[in-house]
């Protein structure tokens, strides 16, 4: 991902203090690019919770890099293992829907076994860079395998601009580098391919808004931001050739968790003949479950959400209420498009059906270890 024309990450190591992890703090973009520090494992945490990161890869690699701020704290102590797996356990609470958080907290458990005492917190470092590393190669992956996907509609258009629809930020800030969803049209403007973006605002976070339409825009890819019910509309009027959204959970026969209102794109897709493809990397798949409607949580947020609203006025940024306070209000951050739906799921090793033999086709040794 670049801004303004350089290229970074996500989450990093402070160049002159490896005691410390850097991060974007995601709330204030697009009007302000801040970074903050994450000096103890809490602050990883909170991090988590409060959406300073957030979208499925960046939140288990944020995870991971809090379990090394927790052994550099403990370091020292005879029962540093056992205090790094409490934090650990403390950080799964989290967050629930996005499966990433889990895996690499898992990953890093083993890690935690298997180190010596007095080397864990290089070790965790170690473990934590490499989840980072691989994210990003996952990224790379997908992007190439959603690239031939977008190749077909452009020769099919004949040199006419592709029209992609995404939902939420499924975006490079939502990994460590180039997104899942995003990746695919990166590389296509990569390529010379004429790729437009049709922007949901995602409310009511408004990470299409905040996020996605910032990072396109950063990376120079044509994009309009639309309000969240004007896909459909789009779709009837031929104005979308392909859906392209990221999830934080898929189970192993393919239903998809996804920022709420995905669901909805999904159905208008179907009704309107238009492909519905979800990019996930191998890490959001939950091979313990197999029914999304039942077995997914799905997170419910603060009120305050969907009630107010963060924007810029002037040089400031501020908070409006724009709700009756009697007015009783609901939450559901994540909602579950059924297998059915969905045309293919694009992944770093190729796509497939979102089925259990499509993804078992892909991924043989995952489906086997956990079938
Ligand atoms: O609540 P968020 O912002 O963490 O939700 C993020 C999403 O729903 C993304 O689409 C999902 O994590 C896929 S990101 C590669």
């Amino acid at each position: 991902m670049k801004r303004t024309g350089e290229q970074f990450r996500t989450i990093w190591q402070h160049p002159e203090n490896p005691a410390i992890v850097q991060i974007i703090d995601q709330r204030k973009l697009p009007h302000e690019y801040v970074t903050t520090d994450l000096v103890t494992w809490q602050d990883g945490a909170t991090a988590i919770q409060e959406m300073l990161v957030r979208g499925a890869p960046l939140i288990g690699a944020t995870a991971a890099w809090s379990l090394y701020l927790a052994a550099i704290d403990a370091a020292g102590n005879d029962d540093n293992k056992a205090t790094v797996l409490t934090a650990a356990d403390a950080l799964e609470a989290t967050r629930p829907t996005a499966i990433n958080l889990r895996w690499a907290l898992d990953r890093m458990r083993k890690v935690i076994e298997a180190s010596t005492p007095d080397k864990l917190a290089e070790t965790l470092a170690a473990e934590s860079r490499d989840i980072c590393d691989e994210d990003v190669e996952i990224s790379r992956g997908i992007g190439q395998h959603g690239l031939t996907l977008i190749e077909e509609i452009a020769a099919r258009k004949k040199g006419e601009p592709v029209n992609v629809l995404t939902h939420c930020n499924a975006g490079s800030l939502a990994t460590i580098n180039y997104g899942t969803a995003t990746a695919p049209v990166y590389f296509a403007m990569a390529r010379g391919i004429d790729v437009h973006v049709w922007v949901d605002e995602t409310r009511p976070r408004n990470q299409g808004s905040q996020l996605t339409a910032w990072e396109l825009a950063e990376n120079d890819v044509p994009h309009t931001l639309i309000v969240d019910n004007a896909g459909g509309h789009l779709m009837q009027h031929g104005q979308v050739d392909i859906c392209l959204t990221g999830t934080d959970r898929t189970t192993r026969n393919g239903d998809v968790a996804n920022k709420i209102g995905t669901y909805l794109k999904a159905l208008a897709a179907r009704d309107n003949g238009i492909p519905f493809y979800v990019a996930l990397p191998s890490t959001t798949i939950d091979w313990t479950i197999t029914d999304g409607l039942k077995n997914i949580p799905i997170e419910e947020r603060d009120p305050n959400e969907v009630s107010h609203i963060c924007g810029r006025a002037g040089d400031q940024l501020c908070t409006v209420d724009t709700v009756a306070s009697k007015t009783r209000i609901s939450n559901y951050a994540f909602d579950v498009t059924p297998a059915r739906l969905i045309t293919g799921l694009i992944t770093e090793c190729g796509v497939c059906d979102a089925s259990e033999d499509g993804l078992a086709g892909l991924f043989p040794e995952l489906a086997r270890k956990t079938g």
